[in-house]
Protein backbone atom coordinates (compact mmCIF):
# COMPACT_ATOMS: atom_id res chain seq x y z
CA UNK A 1 0.00 0.00 0.00
CA UNK A 2 1.10 3.48 -0.86
CA UNK A 3 0.52 6.12 1.62
CA UNK A 4 0.98 9.92 1.40
CA UNK A 5 -1.94 10.33 -1.52
CA UNK A 6 -4.33 12.11 -1.16
CA UNK A 7 -2.80 14.04 1.43
CA UNK A 8 -4.58 16.79 3.39
CA UNK A 9 -2.93 19.53 5.77
CA UNK A 10 -4.22 21.49 8.69
CA UNK A 11 -2.71 23.99 10.62
CA UNK A 12 -4.98 23.63 13.20
CA UNK A 13 -7.30 20.98 13.81
CA UNK A 14 -9.08 19.20 16.71
CA UNK A 15 -7.31 15.75 15.82
CA UNK A 16 -5.67 14.27 12.89
CA UNK A 17 -7.29 10.92 14.06
CA UNK A 18 -10.83 12.45 14.22
CA UNK A 19 -10.40 14.31 10.74
CA UNK A 20 -9.30 11.03 9.29
CA UNK A 21 -11.55 8.71 10.94
CA UNK A 22 -14.43 11.08 9.19
CA UNK A 23 -12.73 10.66 5.61
CA UNK A 24 -12.76 6.97 6.18
CA UNK A 25 -16.45 7.16 7.30
CA UNK A 26 -17.01 8.97 4.10
CA UNK A 27 -15.42 6.62 1.91
CA UNK A 28 -11.72 8.17 1.87
CA UNK A 29 -8.95 6.11 0.00
CA UNK A 30 -6.35 3.42 1.61
CA UNK A 31 -3.41 5.68 2.29
CA UNK A 32 -5.24 8.74 2.30
CA UNK A 33 -2.53 10.88 5.19
CA UNK A 34 -3.90 13.60 7.63
CA UNK A 35 -1.49 16.19 8.84
CA UNK A 36 -1.83 19.29 11.13
CA UNK A 37 0.94 21.60 12.69
CA UNK A 38 -1.45 21.85 15.56
CA UNK A 39 -3.90 19.96 17.26
CA UNK A 40 -6.07 20.82 20.17
CA UNK A 41 -7.94 17.60 21.47
CA UNK A 42 -5.16 15.51 20.34
CA UNK A 43 -5.88 11.83 21.18
CA UNK A 44 -3.79 9.43 22.69
CA UNK A 45 -4.08 5.66 24.33
CA UNK A 46 -5.71 4.88 27.29
CA UNK A 47 -7.86 7.72 26.93
CA UNK A 48 -5.46 10.15 27.52
CA UNK A 49 -4.53 13.41 25.74
CA UNK A 50 -1.85 13.86 23.29
CA UNK A 51 -0.32 17.34 23.01
CA UNK A 52 2.36 19.17 21.09
CA UNK A 53 3.54 22.95 20.40
CA UNK A 54 2.92 24.15 16.98
CA UNK A 55 4.68 22.56 14.30
CA UNK A 56 6.79 20.93 16.55
CA UNK A 57 6.07 17.29 16.45
CA UNK A 58 4.68 15.28 13.42
CA UNK A 59 1.10 14.92 14.23
CA UNK A 60 -0.05 12.12 11.45
CA UNK A 61 -2.98 10.06 10.54
CA UNK A 62 -3.49 7.45 7.80
CA UNK A 63 -6.19 5.51 6.43
CA UNK A 64 -5.47 1.55 6.17
CA UNK A 65 -8.21 -0.08 4.07
CA UNK A 66 -8.67 -2.52 3.03
CA UNK A 67 -7.89 -3.91 6.73
CA UNK A 68 -7.94 -7.56 6.79
CA UNK A 69 -6.30 -10.50 8.80
CA UNK A 70 -2.76 -9.68 7.04
CA UNK A 71 -2.91 -6.73 9.79
CA UNK A 72 -3.35 -8.64 12.74
CA UNK A 73 0.24 -7.60 13.95
CA UNK A 74 -0.35 -3.98 12.38
CA UNK A 75 0.05 -2.47 16.06
CA UNK A 76 3.73 -3.94 16.81
CA UNK A 77 4.42 -3.17 12.75
CA UNK A 78 3.45 1.04 13.02
CA UNK A 79 6.01 1.37 16.13
CA UNK A 80 8.89 -0.43 13.86
CA UNK A 81 8.17 2.25 11.04
CA UNK A 82 8.05 5.02 13.19
CA UNK A 83 11.49 3.80 14.32
CA UNK A 84 13.08 3.68 11.06
CA UNK A 85 11.48 7.02 10.04
CA UNK A 86 12.94 8.75 12.82
CA UNK A 87 16.75 6.90 11.89
CA UNK A 88 15.98 8.36 8.40
CA UNK A 89 15.13 11.89 9.78
CA UNK A 90 18.02 11.92 12.51
CA UNK A 91 20.75 9.79 10.88
CA UNK A 92 22.93 8.02 14.33
CA UNK A 93 20.33 7.27 16.73
CA UNK A 94 18.78 3.68 17.65
CA UNK A 95 15.02 3.66 18.71
CA UNK A 96 13.55 1.20 20.80
CA UNK A 97 9.80 0.19 21.23
CA UNK A 98 7.81 -0.29 24.64
CA UNK A 99 5.23 -2.39 24.86
CA UNK A 100 3.34 -2.41 23.04
CA UNK A 101 3.92 0.53 20.63
CA UNK A 102 5.64 3.54 22.40
CA UNK A 103 9.07 4.53 20.24
CA UNK A 104 11.73 5.34 23.00
CA UNK A 105 14.90 7.55 22.01
CA UNK A 106 17.27 7.21 24.95
CA UNK A 107 14.77 5.80 27.41
CA UNK A 108 12.65 8.30 26.83
CA UNK A 109 9.17 8.93 24.78
CA UNK A 110 10.05 9.99 21.20
CA UNK A 111 6.48 9.08 19.41
CA UNK A 112 3.14 7.85 20.14
CA UNK A 113 1.05 5.49 18.70
CA UNK A 114 -3.40 5.78 18.53
CA UNK A 115 -4.50 2.79 15.88
CA UNK A 116 -8.34 2.85 15.46
CA UNK A 117 -9.77 0.47 13.86
CA UNK A 118 -13.05 -0.64 12.57
CA UNK A 119 -12.91 -3.81 11.34
CA UNK A 120 -16.53 -4.59 10.18
CA UNK A 121 -16.24 -1.12 7.83
CA UNK A 122 -12.48 -2.70 6.37
CA UNK A 123 -10.35 0.13 7.50
CA UNK A 124 -8.20 1.65 10.63
CA UNK A 125 -6.74 4.88 11.06
CA UNK A 126 -2.96 5.03 12.05
CA UNK A 127 -2.40 8.08 14.47
CA UNK A 128 1.31 8.85 15.11
CA UNK A 129 2.63 11.49 16.84
CA UNK A 130 6.47 12.36 16.50
CA UNK A 131 8.25 14.54 18.76
CA UNK A 132 10.98 17.00 16.56
CA UNK A 133 12.33 19.88 17.35
CA UNK A 134 10.17 20.23 20.88
CA UNK A 135 13.15 22.07 23.57
CA UNK A 136 12.63 19.91 26.95
CA UNK A 137 11.61 23.27 28.21
CA UNK A 138 8.42 23.28 25.82
CA UNK A 139 7.40 19.42 27.50
CA UNK A 140 4.90 19.62 30.35
CA UNK A 141 6.76 19.99 33.58
CA UNK A 142 5.37 16.10 34.21
CA UNK A 143 6.91 15.06 31.48
CA UNK A 144 10.27 16.70 31.09
CA UNK A 145 12.26 13.78 32.33
CA UNK A 146 10.51 11.02 30.05
CA UNK A 147 9.95 12.60 26.70
CA UNK A 148 12.61 13.76 24.37
CA UNK A 149 12.55 14.80 20.78
CA UNK A 150 14.45 14.23 17.73
CA UNK A 151 15.95 17.81 17.62
CA UNK A 152 17.48 17.00 21.53
CA UNK A 153 19.38 14.17 20.69
CA UNK A 154 22.21 16.02 20.22
CA UNK A 155 24.18 13.90 17.84
CA UNK A 156 24.51 15.29 14.18
CA UNK A 157 22.60 18.58 14.66
CA UNK A 158 19.41 19.30 13.72
CA UNK A 159 20.30 19.06 10.41
CA UNK A 160 16.59 18.42 8.03
CA UNK A 161 14.21 18.92 11.36
CA UNK A 162 14.45 22.43 10.82
CA UNK A 163 13.00 24.92 8.10
CA UNK A 164 9.64 24.88 6.32
CA UNK A 165 9.60 21.31 4.92
CA UNK A 166 10.92 20.14 7.84
CA UNK A 167 7.01 18.28 8.72
CA UNK A 168 6.47 17.34 4.93
CA UNK A 169 10.24 15.54 5.22
CA UNK A 170 8.99 13.98 8.26
CA UNK A 171 5.52 12.92 6.70
CA UNK A 172 7.43 11.66 3.57
CA UNK A 173 9.59 9.81 5.92
CA UNK A 174 6.81 7.87 7.79
CA UNK A 175 4.83 7.52 4.87
CA UNK A 176 7.89 5.06 2.78
CA UNK A 177 8.16 3.26 6.31
CA UNK A 178 4.72 2.07 6.44
CA UNK A 179 4.60 1.25 2.97
CA UNK A 180 7.57 -1.51 4.17
CA UNK A 181 5.91 -2.48 7.10
CA UNK A 182 2.30 -2.36 7.17
CA UNK A 183 2.04 -5.48 4.87
CA UNK A 184 4.82 -7.22 5.64
CA UNK A 185 5.36 -10.72 6.84
CA UNK A 186 4.34 -11.51 10.53
CA UNK A 187 7.98 -13.23 11.15
CA UNK A 188 9.91 -10.01 9.45
CA UNK A 189 7.61 -7.80 11.97
CA UNK A 190 8.41 -10.00 14.86
CA UNK A 191 11.89 -10.51 14.04
CA UNK A 192 11.79 -6.43 13.96
CA UNK A 193 9.82 -5.56 16.81
CA UNK A 194 12.03 -8.39 18.84
CA UNK A 195 15.43 -7.01 17.82
CA UNK A 196 14.19 -3.52 19.63
CA UNK A 197 12.30 -4.25 22.36
CA UNK A 198 13.19 -1.92 25.31
CA UNK A 199 11.55 -4.54 27.86
CA UNK A 200 12.78 -7.46 27.46
CA UNK A 201 14.54 -8.92 30.72
CA UNK A 202 13.64 -5.42 32.82
CA UNK A 203 11.33 -5.54 36.13
CA UNK A 204 8.19 -3.81 35.00
CA UNK A 205 4.40 -3.79 36.85
CA UNK A 206 1.07 -3.45 35.84
CA UNK A 207 -2.45 -2.96 37.06
CA UNK A 208 -2.56 -6.41 38.04
CA UNK A 209 1.00 -7.61 39.11
CA UNK A 210 4.79 -7.33 38.47
CA UNK A 211 7.24 -9.72 36.43
CA UNK A 212 10.21 -9.43 34.57
CA UNK A 213 9.40 -8.97 30.39
CA UNK A 214 10.48 -11.76 28.34
CA UNK A 215 9.41 -10.53 24.32
CA UNK A 216 6.06 -10.54 22.67
CA UNK A 217 4.44 -13.99 21.53
CA UNK A 218 3.33 -14.43 18.14
CA UNK A 219 0.16 -12.71 18.52
CA UNK A 220 1.90 -9.73 19.95
CA UNK A 221 1.25 -10.40 23.16
CA UNK A 222 3.83 -9.22 26.43
CA UNK A 223 5.14 -12.48 27.91
CA UNK A 224 5.98 -12.03 31.64
CA UNK A 225 7.79 -13.97 33.83
CA UNK A 226 6.01 -13.13 37.37
CA UNK A 227 8.30 -13.82 40.63
CA UNK A 228 6.73 -16.85 41.06
CA UNK A 229 8.00 -18.27 38.06
CA UNK A 230 4.50 -18.13 36.08
CA UNK A 231 4.41 -17.45 32.78
CA UNK A 232 1.67 -14.97 31.97
CA UNK A 233 0.41 -13.30 28.75
CA UNK A 234 -0.29 -9.13 28.44
CA UNK A 235 -3.06 -8.41 25.74
CA UNK A 236 -3.59 -5.23 26.36
CA UNK A 237 -3.24 -1.98 28.95
CA UNK A 238 -0.21 -0.20 30.04
CA UNK A 239 3.06 -1.35 31.81
CA UNK A 240 5.74 0.33 33.53
CA UNK A 241 9.30 0.17 34.69
CA UNK A 242 10.04 -1.03 38.05
CA UNK A 243 13.19 1.40 38.47
C1 LIG B 1 0.02 7.71 22.85
O1 LIG B 1 -0.77 7.82 23.81
O2 LIG B 1 1.21 7.47 23.03
C2 LIG B 1 -0.47 7.84 21.44
C3 LIG B 1 -0.41 9.26 20.98
C4 LIG B 1 -0.84 9.44 19.54
C5 LIG B 1 -0.89 10.90 19.16
C6 LIG B 1 -1.13 11.10 17.69
S1 LIG B 1 -0.84 12.78 17.20
C7 LIG B 1 -1.54 12.45 15.63
C8 LIG B 1 -2.74 11.57 15.87
N1 LIG B 1 -3.92 12.36 16.16
C9 LIG B 1 -4.35 12.19 17.41
O3 LIG B 1 -5.32 12.76 17.92
N2 LIG B 1 -3.57 11.29 18.04
C10 LIG B 1 -2.53 10.79 17.18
Amino acid sequence: MTFGSPRRHFRLTDSTNARARELAEAGAPGGTVVTADEQIAGRGRQGRGWTAPPGGALLYSAILRPLDERHLLLPLAVPIAVCEAAEELQPGIECRIKWPNDVWLDSRKLAGVLIEAKPQDGWAVIGVGLNLTIEREEFPPELRETAISLAAAHLAGRGSLDGPGALEAASRALDSSLERWVDAAEKDILAAWRQRDALRGREIAWEGGSGVADGVDGRGRLVVVSSAGERLLLGAGEVHLNL
